[in-house]
């Protein structure tokens, strides 16, 4: 696979740097261009970010000077690959300039997860989905549009779900988050209301975790998405945790299943192998989306939160539930599977189905003004 350029938009942020962190010795994408907001235009990246991550900022990056954030005022070249990590009102302006310009925006903010044209995807559950890119208005015209990962609970959450949707059916579910303090980006919450605390309110964060979980376990034609028939109740609090999201869950299935067969349908979940990829293996992908930690005090964040390096799930304690079903918890990395991983292994496969090669399509156009298409 030849190293596409990328660019990053919000690169200064939490989410910015794991893409940073993520993308530096990358196989197959390599960092030309980088954005965030005005304030840090024209100065280098070092200067403008707080680095918080706890590798070295790499050399080359901390060089680079930050671009005008739009692709009018782009005055270097504009790759056609840009990862966007920017709040949602920022987004909804922003991304549908990129894609108008005829960029593949591979977005993590929530303001076109629901829009109908735009596929919301992890790789190992609904690939699909991304065939209905191609209904959007911009693709027709530059090449360019608009794809996005889950919110940062929705993805660890949908992982173990996925398996189970599909050999027993999924009729409700009911969700209680411990959310890190990194899923609020930087600075985020204030010291004085998390340390030693519990705030059992995330702005958004239900509603979002509720229509996600029904758009990604649902189906797609080449035009439209029919979410999943599942009752989702969720919870969200965030919790004095640097990283890592933990997710208490209880389910009721549409048929029986044994303790056994559930534990043998997240181990056997490895639904990348050999399918449809060119015999490709994504870089970012986990041998094992989901692993089940039998220790019944597992998983928690100080041990967990790196396995399959920040892109698996960590499921333990798998017992009944006197309402539902069964119920079990699970951790996830959120700045990594839940976010920049998240974004990257979406490119990784957009790469493999031939959805980054802008051959066929118009030159890119930037450094000038444009009429916005934005998505349906
Ligand atoms: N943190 C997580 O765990 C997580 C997980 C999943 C999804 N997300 C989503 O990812 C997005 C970014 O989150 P984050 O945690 O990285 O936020 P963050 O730490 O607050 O970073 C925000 C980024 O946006 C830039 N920015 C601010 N105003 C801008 C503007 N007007 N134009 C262009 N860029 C602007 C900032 O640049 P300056 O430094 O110049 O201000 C910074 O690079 C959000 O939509 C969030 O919901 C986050």
């Amino acid at each position: 696979m030849e190293r596409r350029n990328v660019g990053i938009l919000g690169a200064t942020g939490m989410v910015g740097q794991r893409f940073i962190q993520l993308l530096a010795d990358h196989p197959w994408f390599n960092i030309t261009w980088i954005a965030a907001s005005d304030r840090s235009a024209g100065k280098p990246y070092a200067e403008a970010c707080k680095w918080k991550l706890d590798t070295p900022l790499p050399a080359r990056i901390a060089q680079m000077i930050l671009q005008p954030n739009t692709p009018e005022a782009c005055t270097t070249e504009l790759p056609r690959i840009i990862f966007a990590a920017l709040d949602a009102d920022i987004a909804r302006d922003l991304e549908p300039r990129f894609a108008t310009a005829g960029c593949a925006v591979i977005s993590n903010s929530s303001a076109f997860r629901m829009t109908p044209d735009v596929p919301l995807v992890i790789p190992e559950v609904n690939a699909d989905h991304l065939a209905v890119l191609e209904a959007q208005a911009t693709r027709r015209t530059s090449g360019g549009y608009i794809v996005t990962n889950p919110n940062c609970s929705a993805i660890g959450l949908v992982l173990p779900l996925k398996p189970l949707e599909e050999l027993f059916g999924i009729e409700k579910l009911f969700v209680t988050t411990m959310q890190a303090i990194s899923g609020a980006g930087y600075p985020g919450v204030a010291s004085l209301d998390i340390l030693g605390n519990v705030v059992p309110y995330i702005k958004n964060e239900e509603e979002k975790l509720e229509e996600e979980v029904a758009k990604l376990l649902g189906t797609a034609s080449t035009t439209a998405f029919q979410p999943a028939p599942i009752a989702v109740s969720a919870h969200c609090n965030r919790v004095a945790v640097i990283d890592g999201h933990t997710e208490c869950v209880s389910i009721k299935l549409r048929k029986p299943a044994t303790r056994d067969q559930i534990l043998a349908a997240w181990a056997d979940f490895q639904p990348l192998h050999g399918k449809g990829l060119n015999g490709l293996h994504l870089p970012s992908a986990p041998i094992f989306p989901v692993e089940y930690n039998a220790d019944d005090t597992r998983p928690q964040p100080r041990l967990d939160l790196m396995r399959g390096h920040g892109m698996t799930t960590t499921v333990g304690r798998l017992r009944p539930c006197a309402l539902f079903d069964w119920k079990f918890t699970l951790l996830s990395h959120n700045t990594i599977r839940g976010a920049a991983g998240a974004a990257i292994l979406n490119a990784e496969i957009l790469a493999v189905l031939g959805k980054l090669d802008f051959r066929d399509f118009p030159p890119m156009k930037f450094g000038q003004t444009a009429e916005v298409l934005v998505p349906a």
